[in-house]
């Protein structure tokens, strides 16, 4: 486990602040979420002015177990329930029909929920300690990269708020986000749960998003980006002149002199260092990151996402 343990003081201190409609950040197995009580209206505006992040956009809530589920969703289809036996606690966001006594802030305004039971330990301490759902969308600004460890969080807000620090995030990207709110099961976004165990649970794949779907932050051309401009290459990957390109490996040989990170070529360890190789390369100033295409299939799908995302203009 690479997860720390958080004194107990720490973690009562966090659920004093949450009950004061204060944020704390925390861990989660996916990315670091900035956290507040999803019933605060005050909170909840607190989450959405520090990321930048504009009003329409739900958050997801986070419970500390399905039995817990009543409480955000006011249907709980068959499917949901599959689902959450088999993944839960874990990275996957289920969205469901809303619960009348919840905010419109926490949905955008949106008659459904998204809702996930993350598995990292001090994320379910936390919730279980709160003793109600808690809002926490990923700990970063509006439209950059996910923060996978507490320095990636300080580093983009400094002291703003406290960062209960869980160690350096296991899986690294976000939660796979699937719909189930309509007639049939949406894939909203790819994550670390694949496409083919989710239709394995469910009995039949879960389709694309509809195209008049709610507008989503992580559902945006350009989402999960880095500030340098930043290409995704093949053959041409170490074309022209090198000077002022940082370079993103996965197999290929590094040119001599060139600033270079390299992720391991299986999508789980790969997933696991992408933000924070991103981030680095980010800072070095260069005038472009190039990021050697990583290899297809399903298992690489939500890291094509992400990297689709990250080179949007
Ligand atoms: O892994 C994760 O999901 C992380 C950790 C912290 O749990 N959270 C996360 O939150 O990625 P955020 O807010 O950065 O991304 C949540 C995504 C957004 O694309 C949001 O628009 C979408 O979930 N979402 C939230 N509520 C929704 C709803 N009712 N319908 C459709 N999409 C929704
Ligand atoms: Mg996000």
């Amino acid at each position: 486990m690479n997860e720390q343990a958080i004194p107990l003081v720490l973690l009562g201190q966090a659920v004093q602040r949450l009950r004061r409609g204060e944020l704390v950040a925390i861990p989660t197995e996916t990315v670091y979420g900035l956290a507040a009580d999803a019933r605060n209206v005050a909170a909840l505006a607190r989450v959405f002015e520090a990321k930048g992040r504009p009003a329409e956009h739900p958050l997801i809530a986070h419970l500390a177990s399905a039995a817990d589920l009543a409480q955000v969703a006011r249907e709980i289809p068959a499917a949901a329930r599959r689902l959450a036996a088999r993944f839960w606690p874990g990275p996957l966001t289920l969205v469901l029909p809303r619960h009348p006594s919840l905010p419109p802030e926490l949905t955008g305004g949106q008659d459904t929920v998204a809702v996930r039971v993350p598995a990292h330990p001090v994320a379910r301490h936390l919730l279980h300690a709160f003793g109600g759902p808690l809002a926490a969308p990923s700990a970063n600004r509006f439209g950059r990269l996910s923060p996978t460890s507490a320095a990636h969080v300080r580093a983009e807000f400094g002291d703003a708020f406290p960062v209960l620090d869980g160690g350096p995030c296991s899986l690294g990207i976000e939660s796979t986000i699937v719909d189930l709110s309509g007639r049939a099961p949406r894939l909203l976004r790819p994550g670390a749960i694949a496409a083919g165990d989710l239709a394995e649970c469910l009995g039949e794949a879960p389709g694309p998003p509809e195209s008049d779907a709610p507008r989503v932050p992580g559902a945006l051309a350009r989402h999960y980006a880095p500030a340098t401009r930043t290409r995704l290459c093949g053959s041409d990957l170490v074309d022209g002149d090198l000077e002022g390109v940082a370079l993103l490996l996965c197999t290929a040989a590094a040119p001599a002199g060139v600033e270079t990170r390299r992720l391991p070529p299986d999508p789980t360890g790969y997933a696991r260092g992408l933000y924070a190789a991103l981030r680095e390369l980010d800072a070095r100033g260069a005038r472009e990151i190039r990021i050697e295409r990583p290899p297809e299939g399903e298992a690489w799908d939500a890291i094509h996402d992400r990297l689709r995302r990250a080179v949007a203009a």
